[in-house]
């Protein structure tokens, strides 16, 4: 007999898992290392190590080992905000009159907000075991920022967070969420750093990007002695620690014999998508099991469905590692969009590969439908969802409604990565109609692929 299927599947804190899964162990074709841009040769350990913390590097360049001990002190963190529940949507379901059935694994349950602590705790608890004074980051939405200055705070290290100017302006409290915790908040472009004052000369007025924000938290950790960088997205190490999100997710649905036929997230640098679906498409990649991937960007930030595929700089000033991946050039500067966790012009390496290697769809999705779909799904299922997390529920609000044409009775799970409470701007402009939907042209996007660096191999197609 089917089991009954609750609205809300909470594990068992024994049930948790107390390994990361590492996807690059069962990728054929691994991700491209990054890039030294000075030799262009693979950055080393010891390269990695003047900006990350020791152990993170061995992460960030291990594809090999398919699963990663979560030391003790780190899942005794999760435990004060996981297991998230995974949530069947029935209200939601109800609503679209669809046979599909509905599941979402919901990441906002913790004061930050949003999926992002799961990474800030293992980072920050790295930093500290290796004796660190504090760490230094960039922050979009705020969501990360947040999330960092909570583990930092619990931790006893300092916490510096340049955040993107435009999110500074528009959540004031987010920035006083972060001070509570203890963290410094620079609005990014700043006058504080050399690369912060360059862009501000050659930009003047910009609102800044999560790219200009990167080259300012980066040069300030390699100039300060005790102190490393720490990044909340795109990068080897953050899927891994993301992929609890994936491995709670299955073992729930495993628990009641759930199987999804489409995997929908939202992708900014790629973490929170590429956590969700790590161990699917573990099976997909070793032959297991097939699963439909979905993921979803802003129409004014499309890196996967209309970037190239290069090496390309990770941040605006050109001080960090080349990584190849979908990208809209390091100079693209996206419009000030609401989902300010999805201003990057990049994409993981891991990610990239994979939707490179057809294993994985994109769609692009424009803000005024996201903020339609973010309230449809406010009124029946309560939650009141970020913008950026909005972008999975059209997607899966829209797959749903296929199902209901053809008939269907397809399992969609999609992440919930966040609350909006402090996107209420946002919303306010939404609601007095306010809202625009800027689409970059194929010109504005040429200004950013023709700073992409030329090299041999490194040609645009
Ligand atoms: C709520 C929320 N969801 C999603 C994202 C996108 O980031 P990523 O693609 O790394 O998951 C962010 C980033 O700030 C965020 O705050």
């Amino acid at each position: 007999m089917e089991k009954k299927i609750p609205y809300k599947i909470y594990l068992e804190e024994s049930e948790m898992p107390k390994e990361w899964y590492n996807v690059r162990a069962d990728m054929t074709n691994k991700p491209a290392p990054l890039l030294n841009p000075g030799t262009l040769k693979p950055m080393t350990a010891e390269e990695l190590g003047t900006v990350f913390c020791e152990e993170l590097v061995k992460q960030e360049l291990d594809n090999d080992n398919r699963y990663i001990p979560i030391p003790q002190k780190i899942q005794d963190f999760y435990k004060m905000y996981r297991p998230a529940p995974l949530v069947r949507a029935y209200c939601l379901e109800e609503k679209l009159q669809t046979p599909a059935k509905i599941y979402y694994k919901f990441e906002g349950n913790n004061t930050s907000g949003s999926h992002k602590l799961n990474s800030a705790i293992a980072q920050a608890f790295y930093a500290k075991d290796q004796g660190l004074k504090g760490v230094t980051t960039e922050t979009g939405a705020g969501q990360w920022g947040t999330a960092l200055s909570m583990a930092c705070s619990y931790l006893d290290l300092d916490c510096k967070v340049f955040m993107v100017k435009c999110s500074y302006e528009q959540k004031p409290f987010r920035r006083e969420v972060m001070r509570t915790y203890g963290a410094s908040v620079t609005p990014s472009p700043s006058e504080t750093t050399e690369i912060g004052r360059k862009i501000l000369s050659e930009h003047p007025g910009t609102s800044g990007s999560l790219g200009c924000a990167i080259s300012e938290a980066v040069e300030v950790a390699t100039h300060t002695d005790g102190y490393r960088y720490v990044l909340g997205s795109v990068l080897n190490q953050v899927l891994l620690h993301q992929s609890i999100i994936g491995m709670e997710t299955k073992i729930a649905m495993d628990k009641y014999g759930i199987k999804p036929d489409i995997i929908i997230g939202c992708a900014g640098g790629g973490s929170n998508l590429g956590g969700l679906i790590s161990p699917f498409m573990g099976e997909k990649l070793r032959g297991e099991a097939d699963y439909q991937f979905i993921a979803v960007e802003p129409a004014s930030c499309p890196s996967l469905t209309r970037g190239v595929y290069a090496y390309d700089f990770c941040d605006t000033g050109m001080v960090c590692p080349l990584a190849k991946m979908y990208t809209l050039g390091s100079g693209f500067i996206p419009s000030p969009n609401h989902a300010g966790g999805l201003r990057y012009h990049g994409m993981s390496s891991i990610l990239s590969q994979l939707y490179h290697d057809g294993y994985m769809e994109a769609r692009s999705v424009e803000q005024t439908s996201i903020f339609a779909a973010a309230e449809q799904f406010a009124r029946v299922e309560g939650i009141l969802p970020a913008p950026e997390s909005s972008h999975a529920i059209r997607v899966a609000i829209d797959e749903a409604m296929k199902c209901k044409e053809t008939g269907e009775e397809k399992t969609i799970l999609f992440g919930l990565t966040g609350t909006g409470y402090f996107d209420m701007v946002a919303y306010e402009k939404y609601h007095n109609g306010q809202m625009s939907d800027y689409i970059p042209t194929d010109a504005d996007l040429q200004i950013g692929f023709d700073g992409i660096p030329k090299f041999p191999g490194n040609e645009i197609k």
